[in-house]
């Protein structure tokens, strides 16, 4: 059985639907401060099976020792974070409490129960600003602008420490680039709990009418239209990661870092032009000044995830977009956030 920690969260329901695809026991524990118990029923109506839910605080010692007596885990999917970086910058203490605490009460409990395979979900802020493009694991990790990026990386030391300390470790640290989409069927995606700060959310709400503009956060970067660039990915191919980091980690010990990514950087203006190709919808933009923190490029250079784990996206920038539309759209036929133009559930 494998424990995912913020299973009810965007990501984790994907990894949470994988892993129940793979064959896999499921038992998710979240706090649902970011998530709601109804994500439950669609993991179950996507993967044909229930995954086990305990409703909790990741930094609740009794609940975790009591899990690991209760149940037969074998490994822990570790998803259950905060991740809005403006709020970080307001309340840096609940992010490091939740980031880094809630590692270290996790790797505790894990350490008493005897269960030592672990799989992060940390970032690719960790790396801060990176000179060099593209971004190997080799990359010295840098200064992550905000507290949220400084908590992923505070939480990977501990982590680090935590192997380096007891040989029967295994810990899979998989540095996310810019996850976006959804679920082909529509059925699981991002929520975004207030106003957007990320460019797919905002982006999907311009399109369905729900906000007027989007504005472009910098057209005087160095890059080749001025506009940001980054390396968007599938939550459908993270979650692939996730299936095959914890394989590769069953005959493992020691700290394991990936990158996923797809290798390759959109621009902003890319991203609402594929969109646009993607879904018919026109998206009305303004260009605004830069946004405090951002850096002008960032993407992967996956082939060490590749190489040790035989993961790689598969999905293409448009591939990624539709699928992000569509959940949009059925998001709106279910009676929660308005959109205006609709796309079938493919037979993917
Ligand atoms: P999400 O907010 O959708 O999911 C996180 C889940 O954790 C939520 O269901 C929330 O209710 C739960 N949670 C938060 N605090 C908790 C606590 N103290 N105890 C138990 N559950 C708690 O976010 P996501 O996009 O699915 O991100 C998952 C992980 O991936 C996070 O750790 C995030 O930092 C990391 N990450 C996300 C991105 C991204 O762009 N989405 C990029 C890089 C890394
Ligand atoms: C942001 C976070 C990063 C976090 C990641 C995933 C910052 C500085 N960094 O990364 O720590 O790990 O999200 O959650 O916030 N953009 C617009 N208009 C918008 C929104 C974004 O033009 O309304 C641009 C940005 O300037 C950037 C690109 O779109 O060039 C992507 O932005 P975003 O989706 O917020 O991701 P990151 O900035 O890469």
């Amino acid at each position: 059985m494998i424990l995912i920690t913020g299973g009810t969260g965007y990501i984790g329901a994907h990894v949470a639907v994988e892993l129940l695809n793979n064959g896999d026991q499921v038992l998710i524990l979240d706090n649902l401060c970011n998530s709601s118990r109804t994500t439950l029923g669609l993991i179950a109506s996507v993967a044909g099976r229930t995954p086990g839910f305990v409703q909790a605080d990741v930094r609740h010692r009794r609940t975790l020792n009591s899990l690991f007596r209760e149940y037969p885990i074998e490994a822990v999917v570790h998803c259950a974070g905060l991740k809005a970086v403006g709020e970080s910058v307001r309340d840096p203490l609940r992010y490091y409490a939740t980031n880094v605490g809630g590692s270290v009460t996790l790797c505790q409990a894990m350490a008493e129960a005897g269960v030592f395979r672990l799989v992060f979900s940390s970032s690719a802020t960790v790396y801060g600003d990176c000179p060099q493009m593209p971004i190997a694991e080799t990359c010295p990790t840098g200064q992550p602008t905000n507290p949220y990026g400084q908590s992923k990386l505070m939480a990977e030391h501990v982590m680090r420490s935590t192997a380096a300390s007891d040989p029967r470790w295994s810990v899979g640290l998989l540095r996310y680039f810019n996850p976006i989409g959804a679920h082909r069927s529509g059925k699981l995606g991002e929520r975004p709990s207030s106003t957007p700060n990320n460019l797919l959310p905002y982006l999907l709400q311009v399109a369905a009418r729900e906000r007027a503009v989007l504005k472009v956060f910098g057209n005087d970067y160095p890059t080749p239209d001025g506009t940001g660039v980054r390396d968007y990915v599938h939550v459908a191919d993270l979650a692939d990661g996730h299936v095959r980091a914890l394989e590769f980690l069953r005959g493992e010990t020691g700290v394991h870092v990936w990158n996923f990514g797809t290798g390759r950087g959109y621009s902003v203006l890319e991203v609402v032009q594929a969109f646009e190709r993607a879904s018919g919808v026109r998206v009305p933009l303004s260009f605004e000044a830069r946004r405090e923190g951002d850096i002008a490029r960032c993407w992967a250079d996956p082939a060490k995830a590749a190489r040790q784990i035989g993961w790689k996206a598969r999905h293409g920038l448009e591939q990624m977009l539709e699928d992000a539309w569509r959940w949009q759209c059925c998001s709106r036929e279910r009676g929660e956030p308005l959109a205006l133009a609709t796309l079938p559930a493919t037979g993917r």
